[in-house]
């Protein structure tokens, strides 16, 4: 059987033996007990207090882990406590008022430092306004802004009122706004007038006037003036101005509201295997423990350093490991709003340099990237200062994993390949660097605690080498506890596929293909669902097909990814278009219009391919996979139960060769 990313089920996966880290980083590593895998195994479930003691807690918990009524596990249930104050009051108490919180490094060159007493203040008088609004607790509150100081002060307010936020990533559209302020049901937005993108200024704020037309609810929108004189803007009715409200509240103090462990922190929406967005629910206790004990652990972030995860709060990657675990932790962590090589291509070694960051955490796009430029830009700088790198949000291969080592850590520094998902809540997989050999190209085992399996269709674990699906056996703190648009949806999601009710045997399936060696090490393989990586973005295919769809001219679409070696993977669309249509730039141009205006336009196709018909079974399944390994230059099986056998030629002439 071959998945959907062209890797044979059963074909052997090579690894070679570990490279062990280096020695000075052991020296002053986090952790470095190597009797952590059995003694987290010997403890189970209560090792993970050691996560819990992370935290300031109002209340103490009672019990560990609830499990009587799988799969919706509970954490340290009894348990109170207030995500923003274990963010930003207690390192206040403990005299670090005047210690750097956020470095932000803007997009044109701009900086600015919040200290833990700064971020303070803004958090409480932002809080204060937010309550003024109406926002009680459990309001979901929609925050649609770019990686501005402000995304991370919102989440934090919202999370001292007991509000759950839910981010929606700046770049994507009106439409997908709406639809995911719908489905929470939320009446309050943060946003900004616009942002810059390549030194232009962009509109977001009439995004969201089109958002706001298709709600049939009211909104209470706050928009933070991002852009001065370059987007003038007109605040209309239910419209706030951001500082406006900062003024009107200076020095307002509100009191965290002491939330249940369990209570829900916030809610993300990300792609699930159908065209609907999953609302993915987390919650206060065990997520914020969760991502604490493995920014420690794993990323070795302590309250000294600067940490910089490179990444976007938009995204899952951002809320635990730019926002959430080096908060908690009490440490600096960078934000950057730019883009990798703007003004030019040693924009990230030269924010390295100046602000001595310590551990730098990114995604393998970003490591092929900067490979393909080469190492002259990372020479410009001075990055001795570095002691961690991490990968996260797809398969590193070991040649990138190999530049990674060599030109950005200069062989001095160990590299974690972390897997985890949205659905995970913070990381899973990866070695602990103080302890564990490293892989280039192979994620780790299983972090302490975690149960990571990987199994055949039967369930059954697969023999080392071999590939599999990747599951996970035991629940653990930082999972998502249900989807927002229903418990039915997440069992049917994660939990039916190798589960056993009736058994009351409980097992959670990730979307993932891996293997596994003989050392427990996870080599993560890509997606066995209509979940594409695109430079680290998670997307649908089949929500993508759906925009395609809906663009005037198009009959039929399937939308495929095809391997690329910057991107991951590249978006490619087989449209036929309707009888009197021709296929022209025209429908071209409608199509990626449509795209954007549904999702955005990180899910516009590089490649649209025209094709008179789509390969079809002779029951009328467009055959997607056949597709795939089209786009990918695969060798094709036998074809000849296709009812239009004859289009699968035109097709591979029209495709083109894969580089
Ligand atoms: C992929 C991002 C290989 C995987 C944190 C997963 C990875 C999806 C890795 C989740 C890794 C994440 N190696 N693949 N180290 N980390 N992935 O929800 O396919 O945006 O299922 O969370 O990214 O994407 P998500």
């Amino acid at each position: 059987m071959v998945d959907r990313n062209g890797w044979e089920r059963g074909q052997s996966v090579p690894t070679g033996s570990p490279r062990e880290p280096p020695e000075a980083f052991v020296e002053q590593a986090n952790v470095t007990d190597e009797g952590i895998y059995e003694a987290f195994d010997e403890e189970w479930p209560n090792c993970w207090e050691r996560a819990a003691d992370l935290l300031s807690w109002d209340r103490s918990y009672g019990t560990v882990l609830e499990d009587d009524e799988p799969p919706h596990y509970r954490w340290f249930t009894g348990g109170r406590l207030n995500a923003a104050y274990n963010c930003i009051d207690r390192h206040l108490e403990a005299g670090r008022k005047t210690h750097a919180a956020i470095r932000w490094e803007g997009k044109q060159g701009e900086r600015e430092t919040y200290t833990y007493r700064d971020l303070y203040v803004a958090v409480n008088e932002f809080a204060a306004a937010l309550r003024d609004l109406g926002v009680g607790q459990d309001d979901v509150v929609t925050l649609y802004l770019p990686m501005i100081p402000e995304l991370p002060i919102a989440m934090l307010a919202c999370a001292r009122i007991g509000a759950p936020h839910s981010v929606v990533f700046a770049g994507l559209s009106a439409d997908a706004l709406a639809a995911r302020m719908d489905a929470a049901d939320s009446e309050y937005l943060v946003t900004c007038d616009g942002y810059y993108r390549r030194g232009d200024a962009f509109n977001q704020k009439s995004k969201v006037d089109n958002a706001r037309l298709a709600l049939e609810h009211d909104v209470e929108t706050v928009v933070v003036d991002r852009l001065g004189d370059e987007l003038p803007h007109v605040l209309g009715d239910g419209e706030w101005d951001y500082h406006d409200l900062r003024e009107e509240f200076a020095g307002e103090e509100v009191e965290p509201v002491s939330r249940d462990a369990e209570d829900m922190l916030f809610l993300m929406y990300t792609s699930g295997t159908t065209g609907e967005p999953k609302g993915v629910v987390h919650t206060t206790g065990g997520y914020l423990a969760h991502v604490a004990w493995t920014s420690h652990a794993v990323l070795d972030v302590e309250a000294e350093d600067t940490y910089w995860c490179a990444a976007d709060i938009g995204w899952i990657t951002g809320h635990s490991y730019i926002v959430y675990g080096p908060l908690a932790l009490g440490t600096t962590t960078v934000m950057y709003e730019g883009t990798p090589d703007y003004p030019d291509r040693d924009r990230l070694w030269e924010i390295v340099d100046r602000n001595a960051v310590d551990v730098f955490y990114t995604a393998p796009t970003a490591v092929r990237a900067f490979m393909k430029w080469g190492e002259e830009y990372p020479e410009r700088h001075d990055l001795s200062s570095l002691r961690l790198l991490g990968s996260v949000g797809e398969p590193i291969n070991p040649r990138a994993w190999e530049w990674y080592y060599e030109h950005i850590g200069d062989e001095r520094c160990p590299i974690v390949d972390t897997w985890w998902q949205t659905e995970t809540g913070a990381i899973m997989v990866s070695t602990l660097p103080g302890v564990d050999g490293m892989k280039p190209g192979v994620a780790g085992p299983g972090l302490p605690g975690i149960d990571v399996q990987v199994v055949d269709d039967d369930g059954d674990p697969v023999a080392p080498g071999q590939t599999g699906y990747l599951t996970v056996d035991r629940p653990w703190p930082g999972m998502a506890r249900t989807l927002y648009d229903g418990d039915d949806r997440f069992r049917s999601e994660y939990w039916e596929q190798f589960s056993d009710p009736d058994g009351d045997d409980w097992t959670y399936f990730s979307g993932d293909a891996a293997s596994i060696d003989e050392d427990g090490y996870v080599t993560v393989l890509g997606r066995v669902d209509d979940v594409i990586n695109v430079s680290g973005r998670r997307l649908s295919t089949m929500e993508i097909e759906g925009a395609v769809t809906d663009a005037d001219g198009v009959a039929e679409a399937a939308v495929v990814g095809r391997s690329s070696e910057t991107a991951g993977t590249d978006i490619y669309a087989y449209v036929s278009t309707e009888n009197d249509c021709d296929p022209d730039d025209d429908v071209r141009r409608a199509i990626e219009t449509a795209v954007e205006s549904t999702i955005g336009d990180i899910a516009v196709p590089a490649e649209i391919v025209f094709t008179p018909e789509l390969p079809k079974t002779r029951s009328g399944k467009i055959l997607r996979r056949l597709l795939e390994d089209v786009a990918n230059g695969e060798e094709l099986g036998d074809t000849s139960a296709l009812r239009n056998p004859e289009i699968v030629g035109e097709i591979q002439s029209e495709s083109g060769a894969v580089d």
